[in-house]
C-alpha cells in the first residue's frame, strides 16, 4: 500500500469552539483522517503572543484537546498533541527565523490586525508568529496543511522560508519539504449578528458544546430579514442570516423547501423558522456534547492520548532536527 501523505494542522486554544470552527475547520480535520496521516496540534505557544493569564491558558488548552476528541479527532488514527510538549517546534523556529525576511513578516495581515487590536502589547513574538507556524509544519515534514483562507498568507510564507533554508543549506537537497495548502471548501459561517464572521471575539457565536436551551437564548433574538416586521409580511431568505444557517444545518431538502416557501409566503414566522433551525443544529452537535462529557470525565485517558502523541511527535521531530542541525553545522 502506498504510504499516506502526511498533513499537519494547528488550532489556537482560544476558548470554547463554536459552530464556525466546527464547520470551517474541525469537521474537515475529522474527515481527512482516513485519507491522510494526520498530525493535529493545539498551539499553546502561539497563544502567548497576546496578553493572557497562565491558569486560563492551561484551562483553554486542555479544553481544546477535549473538544477536538469530542468532535471526532480519533487518537487511533491521528496524532493529537499540545505544541509545548514537543520542544523541537521552538528550536526549529529559531533556526527558521534566520531564514525569514523582516519585509515578509511586515506584510502579514494577521500581524497587522492583531497589532492594532493589542496596540499596547505588540511584542516580537506576535511578529514572528508565522515563523513558529512554519516550524510546526516543517518539523513533521508535512506534505499538506488544511487551512482556511485566512491562513493562506502564512502558508505561503512558510513555503518561502523553507525554500530559502533549503536553498542556502540543503546543498541541492530539500531538507524540509514545502507543504501544500489544502483550502477547505468555504463554509464561512456568519455570526448571529449577521454582520461578521462567527467569532469568539465578536461574541456572535453559538458554542459547539452549548445545551439546547442556551442555544435558543441566542437564536431567539438573532437578526433576520429586517424588512419582515410581522409574521404576515413575506420575507426574503436571501436577506436573512438564519437562512444561511439553515443551509449549513438542514437535515433534508424538505426542510429547506419548508423554510423557503414558508418565509416567502408568510405561512411561517421567524420563530417557527428558528425553532426548526434549533432542532437541526442540536441534532448535529448533541452527540458531540455527549462525547465531550465522556472525555471530560476521564482525564487519565485524555492525558494518556496527549502523552502518546507527544512521544511520537518528539521522535519524529528529532529526526528532522538532526538533519537540520547537521546542515547548519551546529553539531
Ligand atoms: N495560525 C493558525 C490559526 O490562527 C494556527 C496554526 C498554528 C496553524 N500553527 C499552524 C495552522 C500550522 C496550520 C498549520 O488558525
Amino acid at each position: 500500500m502506498a504510504q499516506k501523505k502526511r498533513i499537519f494542522s494547528g488550532i489556537q486554544p482560544s476558548g470554547d469552539l463554536h459552530l464556525g470552527n466546527w464547520l470551517g475547520a474541525i469537521k474537515n480535520w475529522v474527515s481527512l483522517q482516513d485519507e491522510y496521516e494526520c498530525v493535529y496540534c493545539v498551539v499553546d505557544y502561539h497563544a502567548i503572543t497576546i496578553p493572557y493569564e497562565a491558569d486560563d491558558l492551561r484551562r483553554r488548552t486542555i479544553n481544546a484537546v477535549i473538544d477536538l476528541l469530542a468532535c471526532g479527532v480519533d487518537p487511533d488514527k491521528s496524532k493529537l498533541f499540545v505544541q509545548s510538549h514537543v520542544p523541537q517546534h521552538t528550536e526549529l523556529a529559531w533556526v527558521l527565523a534566520c531564514y525569514t525576511s523582516l519585509g515578509d513578516l511586515e506584510r502579514m495581515t494577521q500581524f497587522k490586525d492583531k497589532a492594532s487590536q493589542h496596540s499596547q502589547h505588540v511584542n516580537a513574538g506576535l511578529f514572528t508568529y508565522p515563523i513558529l507556524q512554519a516550524a510546526d509544519i516543517a518539523i513533521y515534514r508535512a506534505d499538506a496543511v488544511p487551512v482556511g483562507e485566512d491562513q493562506l498568507q502564512h502558508l505561503e510564507l512558510a513555503r518561502e522560508i523553507v525554500r530559502r533554508f533549503n536553498g542556502r543549506m540543503g546543498g541541492g537537497r530539500e531538507i524540509l519539504p514545502e507543504a501544500q495548502a489544502i483550502v477547505r471548501a468555504g463554509a464561512r459561517v456568519m455570526g448571529l449578528d449577521g454582520d461578521a464572521k462567527m467569532s469568539k471575539s465578536k461574541n456572535n457565536y453559538i458554542g459547539i458544546m452549548e445545551e439546547k436551551d442556551a442555544i435558543w437564548k441566542k437564536l431567539a433574538p438573532a437578526k433576520t430579514d429586517e424588512k419582515r416586521l410581522r409574521k404576515t409580511d413575506p420575507g426574503n431568505p436571501e436577506d436573512c442570516n438564519i437562512w444561511s444557517l439553515h443551509k449549513l444545518f438542514a437535515d433534508s431538502e424538505e426542510t429547506l423547501d419548508w423554510v423557503r416557501t414558508g418565509c416567502t409566503g408568510a405561512s411561517i414566522g421567524c420563530v417557527d423558522c428558528k425553532r426548526r433551525l434549533l432542532e437541526n443544529i442540536d441534532a448535529e452537535i448533541a452527540p458531540i456534547r455527549e462525547r465531550r462529557k465522556e472525555f471530560a470525565g476521564d482525564m487519565p485517558r485524555v492525558t494518556k492520548i496527549l502523552a502518546d502523541s507527544a512521544a511520537w511527535c518528539r521522535d519524529e521531530a528529532e529526526i528532522t532536527m538532526r538533519e537540520v542541525r547537521q546542515a547548519l553545522g551546529v553539531r
